[in-house]
C-alpha cells in the first residue's frame, strides 16, 4: 500500500472573524456573570466548540421556554428572527448578541427595504437557521429559493420593488448560478452592492479551488450541521478531487490514504484549528513526512465585542 507522502495546507481555513467573536462572547459571559449562561442554538456549528463550552458552563437550548428567568441568555451567530428578540426581551433576560455582524448587516438591509416597500428572494438553504433568522425579520414578503427549479415557481405578490439576499455560507458558485435565473426571470431586481456571501466563505472556497488540483484527496475538518465546511467538500469533489468531512480524527478511515500520495487539508468557519493538528498529526502517523501550506489571502477582519463585554482593563474581566 502507497503511504501520503505530503500534506497541503489550505490557506485561510478554520475559524472565521464571527465565529472567534461568538465563543468569546459566551467565553466571556461566564466569566463576567458565572456559569451557567444560555446559547440558543449551537453557538456555532461544531461538536468539538459546543462540547468545550458546555463543559466550561454554557447550556444550549433551542425554546425560550428552557431559559428560567433572570437568566443570561446569547443569541448564537446565526441571527435570531424578531420573533425570538421580541419574546426574550419580553421575559427579561440579559441578553448578549452574538449574530456575526456580517449577519446582522442582511437583517439591517432587509429592514430598510421593507420599509420602503420591498418584497425579497432569499437564496438560502431551508431550515438552516441564519434563514430561519433572516426571514423572520419580517412577518411576510420573503420567498426562500434553494436552487434555480425554485426561481421558476417563486410568486411574489408584486415585481417592481423586489430585492434579493442570500445566506451567507453558501456556494458561491451555485449562489452565482441561482442569481442569475433571478435576475433573468426579474430583472429590474435590486441587488445588495456588495454580495452577501461573506468574505470568509468566499475566501475558504478560493483556497479549496487552489488545493484540489494539487492533491488525490481533501478532507474538511467540520460538523455536518456547518453549510460552509459541507460546501467546501462539494467544492472539492465538484472539481475531481475525492473528498470526505470529519468532525474530528476518529472519523479518519484508514481505506480513504490507499494510493494517495498527496493529501488536502482545510476546516470550515466553524472549525477549530486544534482539530487540524491532529489530523496532521494522524496523516503523519500513516507516513506523511512533508507539510506544506499554500499562499491565500492573510485575514484581517476583527469585529468588536458587544457593550458590557469588552475587556476591562482593571480586573482583565
Ligand atoms: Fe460571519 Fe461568515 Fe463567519 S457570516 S460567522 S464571517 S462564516
Amino acid at each position: 500500500m502507497q503511504k501520503p507522502q505530503e500534506i497541503v495546507l489550505a490557506e485561510p481555513r478554520g475559524f472565521c472573524a464571527g465565529v472567534d467573536r461568538a465563543i468569546e462572547i459566551v467565553e466571556r459571559a461566564i466569566a463576567k456573570f458565572g456559569a451557567p449562561i444560555y446559547v440558543r442554538h449551537e453557538i456555532v456549528h461544531n461538536t468539538y466548540v459546543v462540547n468545550d463550552l458546555k463543559a466550561k458552563g454554557a447550556i444550549f437550548i433551542e425554546d425560550l421556554d428552557e431559559v428560567p428567568p433572570g437568566a443570561t441568555l446569547i443569541f448564537s451567530a446565526h441571527g435570531v428572527s424578531r420573533a425570538v428578540q421580541d419574546e426574550a426581551r419580553a421575559r427579561g433576560f440579559t441578553i448578549f448578541d452574538a449574530t456575526c455582524p456580517l449577519v446582522t448587516k442582511v437583517h439591517v438591509e432587509v429592514a430598510k427595504l421593507a420599509k420602503e416597500g420591498y418584497e425579497f428572494i432569499m437564496i438560502g438553504h431551508k431550515g438552516h437557521p441564519e434563514v430561519e433568522g433572516t426571514m423572520g425579520q419580517l412577518d411576510h414578503g420573503i420567498h426562500l429559493v434553494e436552487d434555480v427549479a425554485d426561481v421558476a415557481r417563486v410568486q411574489p405578490a408584486q415585481t417592481e420593488k423586489l430585492a434579493v439576499v442570500t445566506q451567507t455560507t453558501l456556494s458561491v458558485d451555485d449562489a452565482a448560478e441561482i442569481t442569475a435565473a433571478v435576475r433573468a426571470r426579474f430583472p429590474s431586481i435590486r441587488e445588495p452592492k456588495q454580495q452577501d456571501i461573506c468574505y470568509a466563505t468566499q475566501n475558504r472556497q478560493d483556497a479549496v479551488k487552489l488545493l484540489s488540483p494539487q492533491v488525490d484527496l481533501v478532507i474538511v475538518v467540520g460538523s455536518p450541521t456547518s453549510s460552509n465546511s459541507n460546501r467546501l467538500r462539494e467544492l472539492a469533489a465538484r472539481l475531481g478531487t475525492p473528498a470526505y468531512m470529519i468532525d474530528s480524527v476518529d472519523e479518519l478511515r484508514h481505506e480513504w490514504f490507499d494510493g494517495i500520495s498527496r493529501v488536502g487539508l482545510t476546516a470550515g468557519a466553524s472549525a477549530p484549528e486544534v482539530l487540524v493538528q491532529a489530523v496532521i498529526t494522524r496523516i503523519k502517523e500513516l507516513g506523511a513526512v512533508a507539510v506544506r501550506k499554500l499562499d491565500g489571502i492573510e485575514e484581517t477582519v476583527k469585529f468588536p465585542l458587544p457593550k458590557g463585554l469588552k475587556l476591562d482593563t482593571v480586573t482583565g474581566l
